[in-house]
């Protein structure tokens, strides 16, 4: 069952969405040749401590991995696709592409996205890669209209990551979200006919998250049980929102 929030409810996940937010600009605005994925870290759980919210990943239990992910962000590097661990010995670098990933609760409600950012100048195929992903998002974002259905977006996400020479992740997906960090239902970046097409309906809140990898879509866990990266090596981009359904169209939550 997807749940449909009321208007107070929504305000609460506004708010988580706003603080997610405020907390990605901070570390877009560090991201820089020789800072570490732990500096990151550390200031995003003092913005999470300070306006009073809990880190979402920190504790999160998934019985893929068999341990509770012990960080507030993930931190993906390169050809980590998500789930990096963030570590004082990972000295970014010129070239470099990080995806930062983090969720917090706040008053009850969850908020969760991700955004991928350049670490100076990158190469004019993985500028196109984070293009493409984070267009993939917009046109998916501008789907979450009632009377619509889950593969719209979906099939969105599909279409223009494929059709520019991309692969989609398939291992790992969107999700709703609200009093639990993903709830029903699961949003695959792909047109998955196994799963269920609900229609859309006001009040539903959908965490999209395209996870594109500019060569082969194949994945592995590695030895951390945790990062998952590129079967081949290729760099991987991955951008998150949460979206509400409302009667005027899609409501970003996680941006002013
Ligand atoms: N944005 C990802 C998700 O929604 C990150 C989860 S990390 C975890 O699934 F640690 F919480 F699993
Ligand atoms: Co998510």
């Amino acid at each position: 069952m997807i749940v449909r929030r009321s208007s107070v409810e929504l305000d609460k996940l506004r708010r988580s969405g706003l603080l997610v937010y405020q907390i990605l600009e901070k570390l877009k605005s560090m991201v820089a040749e020789g800072v570490t994925t732990q500096d990151l870290e550390i200031a995003a759980e003092r913005m999470i401590t300070d306006a009073g919210a809990k880190p979402a990943f920190k504790g999160y239990y998934t019985q893929a991995a068999g341990t509770k992910y012990p960080f507030v962000l993930c931190t993906s590097v390169n050809e980590e696709v998500i789930h990096g661990m963030p570590s004082p010995k990972r000295k970014l670098k010129k070239g470099d592409i990080v995806s930062i990933d983090t969720g917090v609760l706040l008053n009850g409600y969850y908020g969760d996205s991700a955004i991928t950012v350049p670490v100076g100048e990158v190469n004019d195929s993985v500028k196109r890669l984070l293009k493409v992903t984070q267009e993939s998002l917009e046109m998916a974002i501008d789907k979450v209209r009632a009377g619509n259905r889950l593969f719209d977006i979906c099939g969105t996400v599909e279409k223009h990551v494929t059709s520019n020479g991309f692969s989609i992740v398939r291992e790992f997906v969107g999700h709703g979200i609200g009093t639990s960090l993903h709830e029903e239902p699961q949003i695959p970046n792909y047109v998955d006919r196994r799963g269920e097409n609900p229609r859309l309906k006001p009040g539903m809140v959908l965490a999209i998250e395209p996870m594109v990898n500019a060569g082969k879509p194949d994945t592995r866990v590695l030895s951390d049980k945790w990062t998952a990266v590129s079967k081949d090596g290729s760099y991987s981009a991955h951008f998150e929102h949460m979206v509400a359904v409302t009667d005027n169209g899609p409501w970003v939550l996680s941006r002013p």
